[in-house]
C-alpha cells in the first residue's frame, strides 16, 4: 500500500496530516525518513512517526530447504508428508512455496511468507535458470542437446520451452538449466526422447544454491546476502 493511505487510513491522521507529515519528515520506514508519498508500505514494514511505532512490521521468513523424495510440495496434504511438516517453525500456515518440485524430486526448495519475494524467484519473465541434475534409464544421447536449445512444444499449453541448457555428464546423467517452471518440465522434455527420469535434483535456482551441509530433509534460514540476491 501507498504509505500516503497507509497514514490516512489510521484514524489520528486525515489526508492533509498525512501529507504535513510527510513534508515534515516525521515518518520513517525501516529506519529511514520518507517524504515520498507513493513509497511502498508492506506488511514487513517498520513504520514510525516521530518515533512512535505505527506499524511494527511482521517479521519476513525465508527457508532453504533439502527437499527429500517422497513428500509433496504443498502445505497441507491427506495422505502424504508435505515439505512444511519438515519445517519446526511457528504459524507455518503463513509460509508459502517458491517453485514446487514433484513428489519424487528431490532438492532445493525455497519456503517464505514473502509474497513479492517469491513472485521475483518464480515469476518467468524474470527467467532465472533452475538447475536440475537428472537421471535417466536410457542413455542421453548427445543429440538431445540442440533439441534441449531449441524448444520442446508443449501442445497442453501450446507453447514451446524456452531454450534450456543441456550438458550430459555421462551416459545417464545430464544438468540441465531451464528458465520456466512448467508443469512436469524436466520429465516431459526428457518424454520427447521416450526416456524416462528416473532421478531429478534441483540444484539452484537462480544465484541461490542448496546448501551441501544440508541432508535431505534439513533446512535452515536463509542469510541476509541470499535474501537480497533476489
Ligand atoms: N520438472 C519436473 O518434471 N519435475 C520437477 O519436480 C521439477 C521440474
Amino acid at each position: 500500500m501507498r504509505l500516503d493511505r497507509f497514514l490516512s487510513n489510521l484514524p489520528r491522521f486525515s489526508r492533509k496530516d498525512a501529507r504535513l507529515a510527510l513534508i515534515a519528515g516525521r515518518v520513517k520506514v525501516d529506519g529511514l525518513t520518507v517524504r515520498d508519498p507513493h513509497h511502498e508500505v508492506r506488511e514487513f514494514s517498520c513504520v514510525l512517526f516521530d518515533d512512535e511505532a505505527l506499524q511494527a512490521g511482521k517479521p519476513s521468513r525465508y527457508y532453504m530447504l533439502h527437499k527429500p523424495p517422497g513428500c509433496v510440495s504443498a502445505t497441507v496434504d491427506p495422505q502424504h508428508p508435505t515439505v512444511l511438516d519438515l519445517l519446526d517453525e511457528p504459524d507455518k500456515h503463513e509460509l508459502h512455496i517458491a517453485g514446487r518440485l514433484d513428489f519424487n524430486t528431490s532438492g532445493l526448495m525455497l519456503i517464505t511468507n514473502d509474497g513479492q519475494w517469491s513472485r521475483r524467484l518464480t515469476q518467468p519473465a524474470t527467467k532465472l535458470p533452475k538447475v536440475y541434475l537428472v537421471e535417466t534409464e536410457q542413455p542421453i544421447g548427445e543429440h538431445y542437446v540442440q533439441k534441449f536449445a531449441d524448444g520442446f512444444y508443449f501442445a497442453f499449453e501450446d507453447l514451446t520451452t524456452q531454450p534450456a541448457q543441456l550438458v550430459v555428464l555421462d551416459a545417464h546423467h545430464a544438468r540441465l538449466s531451464i528458465v520456466e517452471g512448467r508443469y512436469h518440465q524436466v520429465k516431459r522434455m526428457f518424454g520427447y526422447f521416450d526416456n524416462k527420469v528416473l532421478n531429478l535434483h534441483r540444484e539452484r535456482m537462480g544465484p541461490l544454491v542448496l546448501d551441501s551441509t544440508l541432508e535431505p530433509g534439513q533446512y535452515r534460514p536463509l542469510d541476509a546476502a541470499e535474501i537480497l540476491m533476489i
